[in-house]
This record gives structure tokens, sequence and C-alpha cells, in this order.
């Protein structure tokens, strides 16, 4: 008797520490550390992409339109902003094999020069990167032979990507404004 008047209260405890861890647990965690493991072998994996992206601004249908342009600068100045929805392939011919599409917008930010301010979805329908995306943010000064644009995220098996895209016009049309520029980007998953 004297035993199981003194389990009681122990007993109580260890019901009620259930009771409170159970009732915790049930909100779940707000943020929480992922295996260091997991990131690391996320981490030994790049992938070099090569495709050629076709800016067309000409003709009856043109992948990228003009949305806004500032009133002080007409024309193709400060402050013109596109849209756009380009075609990448695998070749620099349009007509080779399309491997994905860049939709997001460009503007001019730069009062002098042609620079661009650049925020696109890089967007591929080829292979395992189906369905996957990365995602660019980057100063686009496009009389550069190769311009250098920082990947700063992806989706699907680009999730978490870092990176960084090297763009090099192979084409300008100065009669149209059509382009197609060669991108060799490389993607690392932090
Ligand atoms: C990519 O995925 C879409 C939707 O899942 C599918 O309809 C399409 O056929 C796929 N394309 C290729 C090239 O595998």
């Amino acid at each position: 008797m004297a035993n199981s008047s003194l389990n009681f209260p122990i007993f109580t405890f260890f019901l009620v520490t259930l009771l409170a861890t159970t009732i915790t647990t049930t909100y779940g965690t707000f943020s929480d550390e992922v295996s260091e493991t997991i990131i690391l072998k996320r981490q030994e994996e790049t992938t070099h992409l090569h495709f050629y992206f076709h800016d067309i601004v000409s003709g009856k249908n043109p992948t990228a339109v003009k949305i806004a342009e500032a009133q002080s600068f007409p024309g193709i100045g400060f402050g013109s902003t596109f849209i756009i929805d380009d075609p990448l392939t695998e070749g620099p011919e349009l007509t080779s094999k399309l491997v994905g599409r860049a939709q997001g917008m460009y503007a001019l930010a730069s009062q002098n020069n042609p620079e661009l301010l650049m925020v696109i979805n890089y967007e591929f329908v080829e292979g395992k990167y189906n369905g996957s995306s990365i995602s660019v943010l980057g100063r686009n000064p496009v009389m550069h032979d190769v311009r250098e644009l920082p990947v700063v995220g992806g989706s699907g098996l680009f999730r978490l990507a870092r990176g960084y895209a090297l763009a090099h016009t192979v084409m300008f049309d100065i009669a149209t404004g059509d382009a197609t520029v060669e991108y060799d980007v490389y993607v690392t998953l932090s």
C-alpha cells in the first residue's frame, strides 16, 4: 500500500507531461533543421545548361512586347519595359528543338546605355527537367560580349538553386531588334 501511494504522484506527473507533449506537437513547429547529410548530398551536384534564347520583337507574332515607356524617354529609351515569353531551343536556329521558355520582364534601367534589368523565369520542358525552372534577377548590359546574370532560385529539380548564367548574343538584327542569345547556366543546389 505504501508503495502504490508513493507511485501515484509520479504516474500523474508522467501523464501530465505526456499530455503536454502531445498537445505541443499537435501544433507542429515553425522551423526545423534539415539533416546536414541531405544538404551536403544536394550541394554535390552542379548542373550545366546550354540553350539559345530567342527574343522576337518584330512581326505578327512577337515573343517580347513593350508594356510601358517613360514619356520623357520615348521610343526604346530609359524606362521602356517589356514582357517576354521567349522560346529556348537546343540549337541556335529557332526551328531547333524547344527546351523551354523564358517568361518574365526586362526594362531599360540605364539612362545612357542599353542596359537591362532582367527579372525572368526560365522554365524547361526537356527530359527530366520538364516542369522545373530557374529564376534569374540581374543586370544585362546587352552590348557586352558576355553578361553574367545571377540565378537566385528555382523550382522542381532546381529547388533552392543558386548559380549564374552567362549570356552571349549570337545574332542581333538592327533593323527588327530581334536577337538570339546563347546561354550557359551553372546551377548548384544550396
Ligand atoms: C512535359 O510535361 C507535360 C506535363 O506533365 C507533358 O504534357 C509534356 O508532354 C512533357 N514534355 C516532354 C517533352 O516530355
